[in-house]
């Protein structure tokens, strides 16, 4: 059903998911990172504005854009929009067929914004990179989901068959060396739809020329049964389905299968995801 995506993840490194996401949902999304910054300008006692450009510009004369980001983030995770808006069921069968019916997500991520004041920061504006080198393992993969982006205003270049060159040499968060035959692409996605990439494949932010930022969501995804080949075991998850064999695990409660654990019990939905 999804064969093409999967394909083209493995010959090229990267997919693009077309529609698979409502637009409205993701207006959803839009207005709580606006009225979250909203919320921070009045607990500051600061003017508020209309549009998330301007509150946007005026927290950050409060905080750090990373630290903006970071809090922008965990209301999303608060909220439960992550959960609800972006692992839909189109969402959650596309990475099952990639990864298997149990999924999980880093709860950890953090929102990119793509300011056109930010391109001298090595941090917010990344040259070159695998996600490898953060501690995300070959079993798993990232998503790029646009949640501010119009047309025009670029996405992330990804280098085709990247994946396939292995671990690459790297210092102060940029290649040593890239072969010099190489094909760049930028991504041609839309409000709705999302990028897939393995944690090998080469990419870089797409300068944003235009007043309004650029605001994506980079979400790692994995399968906890996959052996981690990272760092992953230093950062937090959230389940986003689970199989037959975890849900039975969790009915059992414990690896000892401790009889009648649980019997009279009302509680009926303590297993479920
Ligand atoms: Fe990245």
């Amino acid at each position: 059903m999804f064969s093409n995506i999967y394909e083209q993840l493995l010959s090229k490194g990267y997919a693009a998911v077309i529609d698979c996401i409502e637009e409205s949902a993701i207006f959803e999304i839009q207005k709580s990172i606006n009225s979250n910054l909203i919320n921070y300008l009045i607990l500051n006692k600061k003017n508020q504005y209309k549009t998330f450009q301007e509150n946007f510009h005026a927290c950050k004369n409060l905080l750090s854009q990373h630290e903006i980001q970071v809090f922008l983030s965990k209301k999303l995770l608060i909220d439960d929009l992550i959960d609800k808006i972006i692992f839909n069921n189109k969402v959650k069968d596309i990475l099952s067929f990639l990864l298997g019916p149990d999924l999980e997500y880093l709860s950890d991520f953090e929102m990119a914004i793509n300011d056109k004041n930010e391109i001298k920061n090595d941090y917010l504006f990344k040259k070159y990179h695998q996600e490898f080198w953060s501690g995300m393992g070959v079993e798993a993969l990232q998503l790029w989901i646009p949640i501010f982006l119009e047309k025009g205003m670029g996405t992330i270049e990804v280098i085709e068959e990247s994946h396939t060159w292995g671990h690459i040499p790297h210092s102060n968060r940029e290649p040593i060396e890239i072969p010099k035959n190489h094909n760049a692409t930028i991504l041609d996605i839309k409000l709705g739809s999302l990028a897939i990439f393995t944690s090998f494949t080469l990419h870089r932010t797409v300068l944003n020329n235009f007043d309004t930022p650029r605001v994506a969501l980079p979400i790692t995804v994995r399968n906890p049964y996959y052996p981690n080949t990272g760092n992953m075991d230093l950062f937090n998850f959230r389940k986003i389905k689970m199989s037959y064999f975890s849900r039975f695990r969790k009915i059992l409660g414990n690896n000892q299968y401790s009889p009648f654990r649980i019997l009279g019990q009302d509680r009926k939905d303590f297993y479920k995801k």
